[in-house]
Formats: structure tokens, sequence, C-alpha cells
């Protein structure tokens, strides 16, 4: 295939057509499979490469010739909002180390898997008085609502400090900024107003510390109040969004394979196992994770110049057939700790133990306390985040 067809034939973010909704974009698909270095043209009308198998996608991830620094000229964007952030207020998530490590450095004693696993109970008791409440004298619900979404949002609270009162304010503000439809205003206005939110927190800190991360991140007098609020902001949106999104795909897509469903409900020993196949089976970071060549890399044969633009499709990469054998289907009993759902080397999610305890918990817990969990509405109008930078759906009603 030249670079004209190529371009012509693959856009990004792709739309998955009447496909499968759970698979990825039927054109990214086919990439993988007969050109897995490709070039493709961005929703602003840039081009960039994308990297679709697994292997290749680790070499990238892994490589420190490929930059996460959204700053560098040609940087690949997925959406206006995350063009629109660039260089105002930047996180870690976007720089390359040292700077990079220092910051996240500061973090990693708050997310590790120690730390998370002593969460549990919390966690637990956190998921047990939401389906208390939404089965209080009903047999209908939305399950993002009162439950996907709220959990997750009341965990990162806690973590981070924020009074949970305020999670129409800060979830409103994550839906535009992570938006394939919000404008450059309506993106810069969401995120002045989440940074001024979490700098005045930070403000308040010092008159009254807490336990959080932000009162410890302003405690250790390292880091100015803006620098703390980008970093809150970061951990906010990852933190609530990711997980949400994930719980409620997870419960959708068992519930359109019984016969998975059944397997777990018989032996809850699967559930572990089970949450790293629909991380691997979903991925919803759907679009690729983006990096910048700093200079000339030879991947899967193609060589991409320094400068030039990469997304690795981490969702084509954990259906790659090489590492995971019938990776189109949904089984629960998989070994797919492989996956990349997570990303790889130094950027791999920080998040990912409290993710993986959050998850267990809500599936096991939805399983085991309702018994008669359905889909309220026709699979055909669920509506599913083909709009957003994270996929998920926007509403799940359910049945029980
Ligand atoms: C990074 C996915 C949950 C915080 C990442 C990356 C991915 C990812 C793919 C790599 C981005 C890159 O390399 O450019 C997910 C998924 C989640 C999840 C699928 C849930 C199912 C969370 C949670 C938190 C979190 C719960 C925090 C509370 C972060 C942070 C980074 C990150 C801070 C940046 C790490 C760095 O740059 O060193 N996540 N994430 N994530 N995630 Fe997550």
């Amino acid at each position: 295939m030249t670079t004209a067809e190529s371009l012509d034939a693959l856009t990004v973010p792709a739309a998955r057509a009447s496909g499968c909704p759970f698979d990825p974009a039927p054109s990214v698909e086919r990439a993988r499979q007969t050109d897995p270095v490709i070039r493709a043209t961005l929703w602003d009308g840039s081009s960039c490469w994308l990297v679709t198998r697994h292997q290749d996608v680790r070499e990238v991830l892994g490589d420190p010739r490929f930059s996460a620094d959204a700053t560098r000229p040609g940087f690949p964007f997925l959406t206006q909002g995350l063009r629109e952030l660039v260089g105002r207020n930047p996180t870690f998530i976007r720089m390359d180390d040292p700077d990079h490590a220092r910051l996240r450095r500061m973090l990693t004693a708050d997310f590790m898997v120690k730390k998370v696993e002593a969460m549990r109970p919390e966690v637990q008791r956190m998921a047990d008085d939401l389906l208390d409440r939404m089965t209080d004298g009903r047999t209908s619900a939305d399950l993002v609502s009162e439950f996907a979404l709220p959990l997750p949002s009341l965990v990162i609270c806690l973590l981070l400090g924020v009074p949970y009162e305020d999670h129409a304010f800060f979830q409103d503000r994550s839906r535009v900024l992570l938006s394939l439809r919000s404008t450059g205003d309506e993106v810069r206005t969401s995120m002045d107003e989440l940074l001024e939110y979490l700098t005045r927190l930070a403000e308040s800190k010092q008159g009254a510390p807490d336990d959080g991360i932000v009162s410890r991140l302003v405690a250790r007098g390292e880091l100015d109040f803006t620098e703390i609020a980008a970093m809150g902001r970061l951990l906010l949106i990852a933190g609530h969004e990711t997980t949400a999104n994930m719980t409620a795909l997870s419960v959708l897509a068992l519930l359109r394979n019984p016969d998975q469903l059944a397997r777990l409900r018989d032996d809850s020993s699967l559930v572990k196992g089970a949450v790293e196949e629909l991380l691997r089976y979903l991925t919803i970071i759907h679009n690729g994770v983006p990096r910048i060549a700093t200079e000339d890399v030879t991947v899967g044969g193609r060589t991409i110049r320094a400068g030039e633009g990469v997304l690795c499709t981490v969702n084509t990469a954990n259906r790659d057939e090489d590492v995971f054998p019938g990776g189109d289907s949904l089984d629960v009993g998989r070994d797919a700790r492989r996956h990349v759902a997570f990303g790889f080397g130094v950027h791999q999610c920080l998040g990912q133990p409290l993710a993986r305890v959050e998850l267990q918990i809500a599936v096991e817990t939805l399983l085991r306390r309702l018994p008669g969990l359905r889909l309220d509405i026709p699979f055909e109008d669920v509506p599913f985040r083909h709009d957003m930078g994270i996929y998920g759906v926007h509403a799940l009603p359910v049945a029980w």
C-alpha cells in the first residue's frame, strides 16, 4: 500500500461503524493484519504513524527515543481538548525523564500495591453502600450514574483530599476535557475552572492539613500551588473516568457473553484474572497512546523519522493473535497479564493497582449481590462513548 492510499484509508479517531462495539475500529484492525506500522490522518488534518502490533507497541513505549513531551512540534493530539491543554500547566504524563520521574516519584508510595490493597475494606464498604442505595425499593437503575462513576470518584476524592460533594463540578469539567466534540473555548474554560478549584483547594490545605495527597504535596514544599493543582487535575480525571468506564463496559461485555458471566458467577476465584481479560478485551484507551520520535527509529520494518508523531493503538495490540490466540473473544479464564491496556514503559499507568482493586471489587460485588442483573434496554440502544477520548458507555440502564 502506498503512503497516499493509506492516508486516504485511515483517519483517527477511526469510526467503529457497524462493527462490534467492543472491537477496535475495523480500519485499524485491518492495518494490524496487513500493514502494522502505517501512516494515518488525524482529526485535525495532520498526519502521524499508527503502531498497531503488540511487540511494536511495547518497543515504542519502552524506547526513550520516543518522547511523551506534548510541547514538541508534530506531537499527535487525539482531541482538540488535549491540544488546547498543551503548555498550560503540564503534568508528568506528557513530560520526559528526568522531569517525569521526579514528579511521578512524589506519588509512587500512594499507589503502591501494598498501600492500595490496604484500602480494600474501605472500597468494599463504598461499593456496598452504593448498591444499598441503588437497589433500595427499586428493580432498575442506570449503573453508570449510580455505581460505576461514583465508586472511583469517591475513592479518588478520599485519596486526594477533594470533597466528594463537589463531584458534579469535576465530573462535568472532565467530560468537557475528554470529549472529541468540545470546542477550544469550552476546553480552556473547563480547564481553567478545574485548575482554579484545585489551586484554591491546595491553598486551603495550608491552614487545615489532612492525610490526602494534595495536602501532603503542599506540606512537602517542593511544588507551588499551580503545580500541585496540575498534578491534582491529572489524578482526579485519570482516577475516576477510566475505572468508571471500565466498570460499566465490563458489566455490559459480561451480559453479552452469558457463558463467561456464568463461569464467573460459579467461581469467584476467577475474578482477578477476569478483570485482566476485560482490561485486554475492552481497552478503553481506544484511540492510541501518543508519542513523538526524537531520532530516526525503525519499527516493524518502517523508518519513523525524528519529529514524526506516533499513536500506539493499545486496543489492537491487545487483540494481537501472536500474543493472545483467539483474542477477539472474551475468555475469563485466559492469562491476559501481558496486555498493554495500562500502557508500557516508564509512563505505564501509575494508578493500575488502584484500578485493579476497584474493578475486582466492583465486578465481584455486582455479580454476588445482583444475581438477576440484566440490560434494561435493547443492546442496539446502548449509548457508547464514540465521542470521547476514553471509551465506555454514557449510561447503562440495568434491571435485576
Ligand atoms: C497513565 C490507562 C486508571 C493515573 C496511563 C496510561 C494508560 C492508562 C494507557 C499510559 C499513558 C501514556 O503512556 O502516555 C488506564 C486505565 C485505567 C487507569 C485503562 C483504568 C481502568 C488510572 C487510575 C489512576 C491513573 C485509577 C489514578 C488514580 C494515571 C497516571 C498516569 C497514567 C498518573 C501517568 C503515568 C506517567 O506518565 O508516568 N493510564 N489508567 N490511571 N494513569 Fe492510568
